[in-house]
């Protein structure tokens, strides 16, 4: 069984991208700047940005952080925020941390940002030019899975993939891809939500399982194929009074049964999470040199 490595291969691609970071101010190129929007004081939210500008500064990019801690702003106020950031001209990319309040509709706040500089790939631009496989932002963690699988060398040509959630920001971008043309892609894909009839059935036929469900341990030994290539998404907070902070990460598969039966697995913490916020730096890279 091949653990696969996510807080490696993210290191790996972050000195890579400090390379290239430190090139441009060499050559005399204007630093890469992400901005990112927070909203409130939600835990796993102020964990991820705090995850994000750490990063930007461990590649050498600036980085700006909008945090407004009152819940009660307005939807017009966002919108204002955004635009600013659309018309900054040293801002290249930047993000809109999610969730926001619920009486802030997010789409659209997602649909005012400028999707040049929509990084998190969830305008429905960048969304619609995906999946007709034109160059755009594509969003972080399915991003970072595509890395991964491609760096692991993991075949998926002709493989049967069954993606477990339809979200918006992983498992629908997640079926798109894996059914793609690419070195990633060309699988058949199946996608399994809240409403799939005989769930197990189909995942014992996946060669790869996508688990994006955000159920702790909700992928058990009993639905796995053996050999089968199983990728975790689910970071859930689980209270454990031994943690440091009383929480710990659970993914959406019992690794501890699912692991001997695999080829290959990610694990939780340290596998998809840390790829999602280098795939955040890359495309804040592509959107400093243009490339979208
Ligand atoms: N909330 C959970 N994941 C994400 C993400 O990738 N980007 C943003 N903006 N919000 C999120």
């Amino acid at each position: 069984m091949v653990l696969l490595d996510g807080k490696k291969l993210a290191d790996e691609l972050k000195a890579e991208i400090k390379k290239q970071v430190d090139a441009i101010k060499e050559t005399g190129g204007k630093t890469p700047h992400l901005a990112a929007i927070l909203v409130g004081n939600d835990g796993g939210s102020l964990t991820y940005v705090g995850h994000k500008v750490k990063a930007c500064e461990q590649v050498g990019f600036k980085s700006t952080l909008l945090h407004f801690q009152d819940t009660s702003v307005t939807e017009d106020f966002i919108l204002n925020e955004v635009k600013k950031l659309n018309e900054n001209s040293d801002v290249d990319g930047f993000i809109v941390q999610l969730p926001l309040p619920k009486h802030i509709n997010a789409d659209k706040v997602i649909m005012s940002i400028n999707p040049k500089k929509d990084v998190d790939g969830f305008h429905p631009v960048n969304v619609g030019k995906m999946t007709l496989g034109l160059p755009a932002y594509i969003s972080a963690t399915p991003y970072g899975i595509t890395k991964i699988l491609e760096r692991y060398n993991i075949e998926t040509a002709g493989k049967h993939c069954v993606v477990i959630g339809r979200s918006n920001i992983v498992g629908r971008p997640m079926s798109i891809l894996m059914s793609g043309q690419s070195n990633t892609g060309n699988a058949t894909v199946t996608v399994c939500h809240s409403r799939t009839k005989n769930l197990k059935e189909i995942t014992l036929q996946a060669d790869i399982i996508i688990a994006a469900l955000g159920k702790p341990e909700f992928l058990t030994a009993d639905m796995v194929k053996e050999g089968a290539v199983v990728i975790d998404v689910g970071t859930t907070r689980v209270t454990d009074s031994t943690a440091k902070n009383g929480w710990r990460l659970k993914g959406d598969v019992k690794f501890n049964e699912v692991a001997p039966k695999c080829s290959a697995i990610t694990p939780v913490p340290g596998g998809v999470g840390p790829m999602t916020v280098v795939s955040l730096l890359l495309n804040t890279l592509k959107a400093a040199r243009h490339e979208v």
